[in-house]
């Protein structure tokens, strides 16, 4: 089932989301529907406080970037198969030089901003079945993690822009939690008056 993905503004979108156990409640189903809701919107992660859940669940299906032409041979493997959910996820440690990538979120449609991150991460999580993993990103691949890793921590990208790049998107931002926007996938705008 595709879930509603809320909008810029919805206060779920700024909790640090809280560990999960291996009971709880309708795991697998939860898990279908979020990838059923990221594909349905032509996403690349989704985060469970972008369907309102203030969970640490996120996943990522990067193989659509694998197609890039000007990545490297072994970038492109590692991105055509990096299809995964974490669970309970930690960063361990982010490390290098921050480089910019121009990124988009499901929950702020029509905007995209280059935003800097370090390229290579250490991430501790577990998997659906909660089997317990650590292991290495780099490039493109850890920077699609630390972005849904973001949002179980109540962080967006806009956060990460300069005050003057804030500014400058301020407008657009309060639309979107009006619901003033088009959009192609089902979402839930904060602030969207009844009977509009
Ligand atoms: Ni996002």
């Amino acid at each position: 089932m595709v879930l509603p993905i809320v909008a810029y503004g919805d206060p779920v979108l700024r909790k640090k989301a809280k560990d999960i156990s291996a009971d709880y409640p309708k795991l697998k189903e939860l898990i279908d529907n979020m990838w059923e809701t990221m594909y349905g919107a032509y996403g690349v992660g989704l985060a469970a406080p972008q369907v309102g859940l203030p969970v640490r669940i996120f996943m990522v299906d990067t193989s659509p970037f694998a197609e890039d032409e000007e990545l490297s041979e072994e970038e492109k493997k590692e991105l055509a198969r990096l299809k995964k959910t974490f669970i309970n996820a930690r960063i361990l440690e982010e490390k290098g030089d921050e480089w910019a990538f121009n990124e988009g979120c499901l929950s702020i449609p029509d905007i995209r901003e280059d935003v800097f991150r370090k390229p290579e991460i250490t991430i501790e999580y577990y998997d659906e079945d909660f089997n317990k993993h650590t292991e290495e990103y780099k490039g493109l691949a850890a920077r699609v993690i630390q972005h849904e890793y973001d949002h179980i921590e109540g962080i967006l990208f806009t956060d990460k822009l300069s005050s003057l790049k804030k500014r400058l998107i301020k407008g657009k931002l309060a639309n979107i939690s009006k619901g003033k926007i088009e959009v192609e996938y089902r979402m839930k705008f904060p602030e969207l008056k009844k009977g509009r």
